[in-house]
């Protein structure tokens, strides 16, 4: 792994065949999240935006944890001794990455839940594209076992994929769960046994490689905001969000795809992709 910032260790990346592994990197704390690791993971997400050796992200843990979430330490204890100030400064640079940069990230982001998935863990994991988790790894939302509640936004991120009744139960009991059960409510996309949780994502990942990246940007922003609108403004909105895809798309995707179906008759749109 590369040390991504100089100086820093809280954060690695692999780069391999155009997959950029970003690794929580500190598996002696179970890759909890401190003030330190949001500064460095803002800068190594900021990089790997433009890095034409990263065509997708995966968000891992190395060790034995994807993260045990919020550091007490370094995140809680650290930001109740600082000025009201600094303490929002510090939650902003946490939001950050967490949320607002990977839900509108520009290149597609997958999470490998590969172990302790706790808490703040799930805002970076809701808010990846897609998600596969080995099925033995552990879930939980804590915050209620030791006093506090899922805060961050935790809660909103969590409404956005579980059902009302299973949130509310996780919330209100932080009893654990494992890959599988997320899965069923919605959390991840696929559970698998340990042994083949790389090669899966790795097959994921390559899938979304071959795709034209401009399109695949566009229809996972398009997704993501068409959710919070309404039908009238979702329609109006795609409608100018496909015309705006066509004409950023320097591949000419579409106009391929007319061709190769209707002209050429080289390939059926329903069972792969066109030719680029
Ligand atoms: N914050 C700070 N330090 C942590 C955290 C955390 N969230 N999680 C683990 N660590 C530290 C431990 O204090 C310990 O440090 P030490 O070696 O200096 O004593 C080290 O990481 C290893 O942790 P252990 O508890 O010894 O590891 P174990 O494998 O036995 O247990 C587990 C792992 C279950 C994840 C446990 O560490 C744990 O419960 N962590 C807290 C999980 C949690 O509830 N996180 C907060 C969620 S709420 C929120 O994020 C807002």
């Amino acid at each position: 792994g590369e040390k991504a910032v100089p100086g820093g260790n809280d954060v690695l990346v692999e780069f391999e065949d155009g997959i950029a592994w970003v690794y929580l990197n500190r598996p002696e704390k179970r890759n909890a999240m401190s003030v330190d690791l949001a500064r460095e993971m803002n800068v190594v997400l900021d990089a790997l935006e433009i890095d034409d050796r990263c065509g997708v992200i995966v968000l891992t843990g190395a060790g034995e944890a994807f993260s045990a979430g919020m550091d007490l330490q370094g995140f809680f204890r650290t930001t109740d001794a600082i000025t009201d100030v600094e303490r929002h400064r510090a939650y902003r640079e946490t939001r950050a990455w967490q949320w607002r940069t990977l839900m509108h990230y520009a290149k597609p982001t997958i999470a490998m839940v590969n172990g302790w998935c706790f808490g703040g863990a799930f805002t970076p994991l809701i808010c990846c594209d897609l998600a596969i988790a080995d099925k033995d790894a552990v879930f939980g939302l804590s915050e209620i076992n030791w006093g506090i509640i899922p805060g961050g936004v935790v809660s909103k991120a969590i409404s956005t994929l579980m059902g009302d009744r299973e949130a509310l139960y996780y919330v209100m009991t932080g009893e654990k769960f494992d890959g599988t059960r997320a899965a069923e409510v919605g959390l991840v996309n696929q559970a698998v046994p340990a042994e083949e949780l790389k090669d899966r994502t790795r097959e994921l990942a390559k899938n979304l490689l071959e795709k034209n990246p401009t399109v695949l940007r566009q229809a996972r922003m398009a997704y993501k905001y068409a959710r919070e609108m309404n039908w009238e403004q979702a329609a109006e909105y795609l409608t100018a969000k496909g015309d705006q895809t066509t004409f950023v798309d320097t591949e000419k995707g579409r106009d391929k795809g007319l061709t190769q179906f209707l002209d050429e008759k080289t390939f059926k749109p329903g069972l792969g992709n066109y030719e680029r």
